[in-house]
């Protein structure tokens, strides 16, 4: 691919890096949504610890990607996948997220791309991801096409926190529809 960066498999390596991402796009994303105390406990040592047992669990449908910057960067965002929590022959995005200074430049667009090429891949057609019901950034799935489905309100740290699914019900067709614009990958 060329654009500001490359999607590929999750290696035992980039788990640091990846937790670098996370608790920075956590910390970004989520005051005043997620319990304060909660995001000031996270820590990259602690967070490496949970990628890395990720990253060795990938089997099947099961699977975490990086977007590894084309300007020498490093790791600019991740992803993963899997079969459903809650249900069937469905797959589920369990998380999706872009550094801050690399939003914007079609990353998190690429990482769902390949994260729905890879559930398609293992005969899983539908998709679903929930997302905490206050992020704006929701609304980046309605733009990649996903419907609203339900809502349910989750304990979080001691909160209780409201989520929104969002559905897609043609992964093949939503990836035809992508190369067709040269965009999905
Ligand atoms: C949400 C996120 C993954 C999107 O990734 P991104 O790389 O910034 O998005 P892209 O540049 O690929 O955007 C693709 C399209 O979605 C649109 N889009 C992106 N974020 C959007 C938002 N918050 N609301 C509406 N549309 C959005 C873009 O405008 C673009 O539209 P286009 O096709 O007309 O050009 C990323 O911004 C992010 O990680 N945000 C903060 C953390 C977070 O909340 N993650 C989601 C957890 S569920």
């Amino acid at each position: 691919m060329s654009g500001p960066a490359t999607v590929r498999a999750a290696r035992l390596a980039d788990a640091p890096e990846i937790a670098r991402v996370h608790v920075e796009t956590w910390r970004a994303a989520y005051p005043g949504i997620v319990p304060e105390d909660y995001l000031v406990s996270l820590t990259e040592p602690r967070q490496t610890a949970l990628w890395e047992a990720s990253i060795r669990g990938t089997r099947g449908a099961d699977t975490v990607l990086v977007a590894e910057s084309a300007e020498g960067a490093g790791i600019v965002g991740f992803g993963n996948c899997g079969r459903a929590r809650h249900g069937g022959a469905m797959g589920e995005v369990f998380t999706l997220y872009v550094a801050g200074d690399w939003q914007g430049r079609g990353i998190g667009r690429s990482l769902l791309g390949r994260l729905f090429h890879t559930l398609h891949g293992h005969d899983l057609n539908e998709a679903t991801i929930w997302v905490l019901s206050a992020n704006p950034a929701r609304f980046f799935y309605e733009a990649m096409g996903g419907k609203r489905l339900a809502e349910r309100r989750e304990p979080f740290s001691g909160m209780l926190l409201d989520e929104t699914a969002y559905g897609w019900s043609d992964l093949g067709g939503w990836l035809a529809a992508r190369s067709d614009d040269g965009r999905g990958q």
